[in-house]
C-alpha cells in the first residue's frame, strides 16, 4: 500500500512533535513542513529529514493530508485551503478560535469529504481510554486545569487554551446538553482571560466545576467524577486513576444503619475498613503510553480507511459553542452584581487593600 503524503503545518512548540511523531510512522511520508518561521522550518525540516517551506500553499499539491498546528487565530485561514480541495485535516485544539469559524470548517469537511480529526488529546489520554471502559453516568464532575505561565497561545484566553481540554471531556462523558451555567474570569496580563472558573448545569442532573489557569505556581490537571456507579479521581499530567465503588457490604451496612439506626460497633467495622472493605479501589498507573503518538496515529488511520476519527470536526464545534457561552459569560460577569461597577475579565475591581503591608511601586516595562 502507497505511503501517506502528510506535512505538518505551523512547526512550533506543538507541531515539531507532530513532524517527528510522523515521520516515524512506516505509513507515513512526511513531504514536508512549513512554518513563516523559515528558521524553525529548516531546523525541524534537518531532524526530519524532509523539505522546509515558508509559504504552506506550497505543499497543497503534494499531500493527502496535514496537521495543523499555527496559533489558534490561524487555524481558519490555513485549514480552509486543504479542506476544500478534499485534503484531511488533523487541527489543533481548540478548533477555531470563534464558532463561525468553526461551523466553516466543519461544513467545509462535510462538503469536501475531508477527514477532520480535532487535536483533543486528553482523549487519547491513557487515563481517559481506561475510563471509556466503563459504563458510568456521571452526576458531578470538579476539574482544575492549571499550567504555569509559558507565553504561549496568548492569541486565545484559558477558557480556548487549556478548560477547552475538560469541557470536551465533560461534554464526551455526561452526553446530556448543557442547560444553564456561571462563570468568572480575571485577566492578569491582556485582553483575555488569564484564570477562569465555570459552574455547568446539564440536563440530566450532572453538575459540573471546572477551573482553569495560565499563571499558576505549578501544573496541575485533574478531575474527580461522582457518579452513581461509584467514583473516579484522575490525574492526567501523571497518568494515573484511582476507580473507587461501593461494595455489597456497604451497601448491607447502610441497609441495617437506615433501618435499625447507627449501632456504635458497625460504626467501628465502616471506621476501620472504609477503604477496602467497605469502598473497592482499583488504581491504575498508565505512564508509559505518548498521547501524541496515539492521537496522531489514529488520525492516520482514519485517513487510510475512511473510519471515524475519535474526535470529530463536530465534537470540537460543539465544544467551541459551549465555550463561546462561557466566555460571553465571564465578558458580563459584574463584580459588585450590577452592570453600573466593573464587568468582564479585564475590569478586575479596584483593590480594597494590600496582602503585603508594603506594595512595590510599578517597574519600567517595555512600552
Ligand atoms: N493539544 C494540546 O494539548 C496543545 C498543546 C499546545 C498547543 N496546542 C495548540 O497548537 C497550536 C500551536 O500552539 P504552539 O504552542 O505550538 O504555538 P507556537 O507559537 O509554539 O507554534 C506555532 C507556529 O506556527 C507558526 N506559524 C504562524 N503562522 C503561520 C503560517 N501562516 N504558516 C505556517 N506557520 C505559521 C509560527 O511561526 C510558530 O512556529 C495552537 O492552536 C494551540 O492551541 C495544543
Amino acid at each position: 500500500m502507497p505511503r501517506l503524503r502528510m506535512a505538518v503545518i505551523g512547526v512550533g512548540h506543538l507541531g515539531k512533535e507532530h513532524a517527528r511523531i510522523l515521520a516515524s510512522f512506516s505509513d507515513v511520508e512526511l513531504v514536508g513542513v512549513a512554518d513563516v518561521n523559515m528558521e524553525q522550518a529548516r531546523a525541524v525540516a534537518a531532524r526530519c529529514q524532509t523539505q522546509a517551506y515558508s509559504d504552506f500553499r506550497r505543499l497543497i499539491p503534494l499531500v493527502d493530508a496535514v496537521t495543523i498546528a499555527v496559533p489558534t487565530t490561524l487555524h481558519r485561514d490555513v485549514a480552509v485551503e486543504f479542506l476544500r480541495r478534499g485534503i484531511a485535516c488533523m487541527i489543533e485544539k481548540p478548533l477555531a478560535a470563534t464558532l463561525e469559524e468553526a461551523d466553516e470548517l466543519v461544513d467545509l469537511a462535510r462538503h469536501s469529504g475531508a477527514v477532520l480529526q480535532v487535536g483533543h488529546i486528553e482523549r487519547f489520554n491513557p487515563v481517559v481510554l481506561e475510563l471509556e471502559k466503563h459504563r458510568f453516568q456521571p452526576k458531578f464532575i470538579e476539574a482544575h486545569r492549571l499550567g504555569t505561565f509559558t507565553g504561549r497561545s496568548l492569541d486565545i484566553g484559558v477558557v480556548m487554551d487549556l478548560m477547552i481540554h475538560d469541557l470536551d471531556l465533560v461534554i464526551h462523558m455526561v452526553g446530556s446538553p448543557v442547560q444553564s451555567l456561571q462563570a468568572v474570569g480575571v485577566s492578569l496580563f491582556g485582553r483575555h482571560e488569564d484564570m477562569a472558573h465555570v459552574r455547568l448545569t446539564f440536563g440530566d442532573g450532572c453538575l459540573a466545576n471546572l477551573s482553569a489557569s495560565r499563571a499558576s505556581p505549578r501544573p496541575s490537571r485533574r478531575m474527580k467524577i461522582f457518579a452513581p456507579e461509584g467514583y473516579v479521581s484522575i490525574d492526567f499530567q501523571q497518568r494515573r486513576a484511582a476507580f473507587v465503588q461501593p461494595t455489597q457490604s456497604v451497601r448491607r451496612l447502610r441497609e441495617i444503619m437506615t433501618t435499625r439506626g447507627c449501632d456504635p460497633i458497625n460504626v467501628i467495622h465502616l471506621k476501620d475498613g472504609l477503604y477496602g472493605r467497605f469502598l473497592q479501589v482499583r488504581e491504575v498507573d498508565l505512564q508509559a503510553v505518548d498521547q501524541l503518538t496515539l492521537e496522531l496515529g489514529d488520525f492516520v488511520r482514519c485517513v487510510a480507511t475512511g473510519a471515524r476519527p475519535k474526535v470529530t470536526g463536530e465534537q470540537g464545534r460543539d465544544v467551541i459553542a459551549l465555550a463561546s457561552r462561557i466566555l460571553d459569560h465571564i465578558r458580563r460577569h459584574a463584580w459588585e452584581g450590577s452592570a453600573c461597577g466593573p464587568v468582564g475579565p479585564v475590569q478586575i475591581p479596584a483593590p480594597l487593600g494590600s496582602f503585603f503591608d508594603e506594595f512595590p511601586p510599578a517597574e519600567d516595562l517595555a512600552a
